[in-house]
């Protein structure tokens, strides 16, 4: 006989041997008495009320970051990838695409972001905002994004962000209604910007983030409208020159107030207090077994959006690090990356991400496509393995995680994990209802669960969340344990 296939029998022999017939079922969530109405429920008996804070003496989102800041110094927190080059390729037909060679990416540490908090942050008081005003952060996912926010919150400044797909009506409406002073923001929003700019009464100052080819739109700017156009960098050093002492919050001041795309009509901003957001923050530490720092997190979904937003700032707190990337570039055949060149999750190797449904979904057709195109023993190695950790799934722990995993990672399911870069350990995906068919392909090719969570903005993203060692597909787990959920 073949001793590749008796290398391949004798662990699928062990694991059916030692198979467990059933496993006990966990009680994930139970239902509660709140003040004698029905139906309520807590995720379970560990929790007798709501969490509210996983740290000491740490109430605000700003106590949050300073405390985290103090603790990791030199951990690395926010990383970016510097453009090498940008190339336009044109295909046959003559349509014309835009590739980008990314490089390596370039760290900033714990201590190095707290500074260019601070200094930011005192830049914003000396450029002269007044108590009471609020700004806001209308750019992509970038670590300029993070550090505002947060020097935002060390002066008690509410921050209102703004979904980037918005149109200018909705735009205006954003900005008119939490009566923004100053505005933070990259090329294509500073664009539209100048297009509504007659409209916006409330608006003083602009601070740009420094992208490429920002300077025709901050000429225009300067020349056509009243706002005072400053760069992120000249903020910073402002403050530096002049620092203000941090103004901070209290846990019932609001924090953030986030416009996304409502279903109707024009969006409505949902207020979150520092106390909201923690709550979110620490039901998920009890949730995610050992977030820290040797974490890597893959940032490249709207910062504008809660589970982002949210992500984002645990990471920052528990001294992980942050990778910044896009949609557009995250892995090596995504439509941005010049070929050959690494995308964001092969350059990073992330451990953790979030992800919304339509991006999983892609990776899956991209996955079933390319083992479909090898055909052969391949596609019959990759049947063959995927039928036995769904069966394993099902049944037995050590089909899922002893020999027979090793094996079956060898030969097929490492390739598909290097494609988010190889370390993934645990995925979220939230935002929308993520198949059960998706999830459990994903699941099963990363070898790493795919928590799925629900919630709305106005939830603080906070819901529920499926918990990690819960295999089944299609749900979205108990409720966190920052919240009741009322069944009616
Ligand atoms: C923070 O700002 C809000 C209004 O913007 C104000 O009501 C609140 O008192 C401030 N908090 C502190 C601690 O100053
Ligand atoms: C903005 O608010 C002002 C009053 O504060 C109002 O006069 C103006 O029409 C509003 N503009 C838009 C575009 O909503
Ligand atoms: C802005 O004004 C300056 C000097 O007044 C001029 O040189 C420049 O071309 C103007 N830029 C735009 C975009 O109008
Ligand atoms: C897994 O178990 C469920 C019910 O417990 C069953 O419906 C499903 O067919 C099983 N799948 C496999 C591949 O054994």
């Amino acid at each position: 006989m073949n001793p590749y296939f008796v290398g391949l029998l004798v662990p699928i022999a062990v694991s059916l041997l030692l198979q467990k017939r059933r496993k006990v079922e966990k009680k994930r969530g139970v239902p509660v008495d709140v003040g004698g109405e029905p139906g309520y429920a807590i995720r379970n008996h560990r929790f007798e009320r709501p969490v509210e804070t996983h740290w000491e003496g740490v109430n605000t989102l700003a106590e949050l970051f300073e405390h985290a800041c103090k603790e990791y110094l030199y951990m690395p927190l926010l990383g970016t990838r510097k453009l090498i080059s940008r190339e336009i390729e044109s295909s046959p037909d003559g349509r014309s695409f835009e590739k980008l060679h990314l490089g390596e990416y370039e760290w900033k540490c714990y201590a190095e972001a707290f500074k260019s908090v601070c200094n930011f942050s005192s830049g914003l008081v000396n450029l002269g905002r007044q108590d009471n005003e609020s700004v806001a952060i209308f750019a992509e996912t970038q670590a300029e994004w993070q550090i505002a926010l947060q020097a935002c919150f060390r002066q008690n400044i509410t921050v209102v962000t703004i979904y980037s797909s918005l149109g200018e009506e909705a735009l205006c409406h954003s900005l008119n209604e939490t009566e923004v002073t100053t505005v933070i923001c990259g090329r294509k929003e500073l664009k539209k910007l100048i297009d509504i700019g007659w409209q916006l009464d409330t608006v003083k100052r602009v601070i740009y983030i420094n992208e490429e080819g920002i300077s025709a739109e901050v000429s225009i700017a300067q020349n056509s409208t009243s706002w005072s156009v400053k760069s992120f960098e000249e903020v910073g050093k402002l403050g530096a020159e002049a620092p203000v002492d941090a103004n901070m919050p209290l846990p019932s001041d609001v924090a953030v107030i986030m416009y996304t795309s409502g279903s109707t009509g024009l969006p409505k901003g949902v207020m979150m207090t520092h106390r909201n957001v923690l709550a979110t923050l620490s039901a998920v530490m009890t949730i995610v077994p050992e977030l820290g720092k040797k974490d890597i997190y893959m940032a490249y979904l709207p910062l504008a959006h809660i589970l982002e937003l949210a992500a984002e700032t645990l990471m920052a707190a528990v001294g992980a690090s942050i990778g910044y990337g896009s949609a557009l570039t995250l892995t090596d055949t995504s439509s941005k990356i010049k070929k050959g060149t690494l995308g964001d999750a092969s350059a990073l190797r992330p451990t953790l991400m979030t992800a919304v449904p339509a991006i999983l979904d892609r990776v899956r057709d991209g996955v079933r496509k390319k083992v479909d195109a090898k055909g052969g023993v391949a596609k019959k190695l990759f049947d063959i393995g995927y039928s036995r950790r769904l069966a394993a799934i099902n049944g037995s722990w050590l089909g899922a995680w002893g020999v027979e995993k090793l094996l079956w990672d060898r030969l097929v399911f490492t390739k598909v994990r290097a494609i988010l870069g190889g370390n993934i350990r645990f995925v979220l995906s939230g935002g929308a209802p993520l198949s059960g068919d998706t999830q459990r392909f994903i699941n099963i090719c990363l070898g790493a669960p795919i928590g799925q969570g629900y919630g709305l903005t106005e939830t603080c993203a906070g819901g529920t969340f499926s918990e990690y060692d819960d295999t089944s597909v299609g749900r979205v787990g108990a409720p966190l344990p920052c919240s009741y959920i009322k069944v009616d």
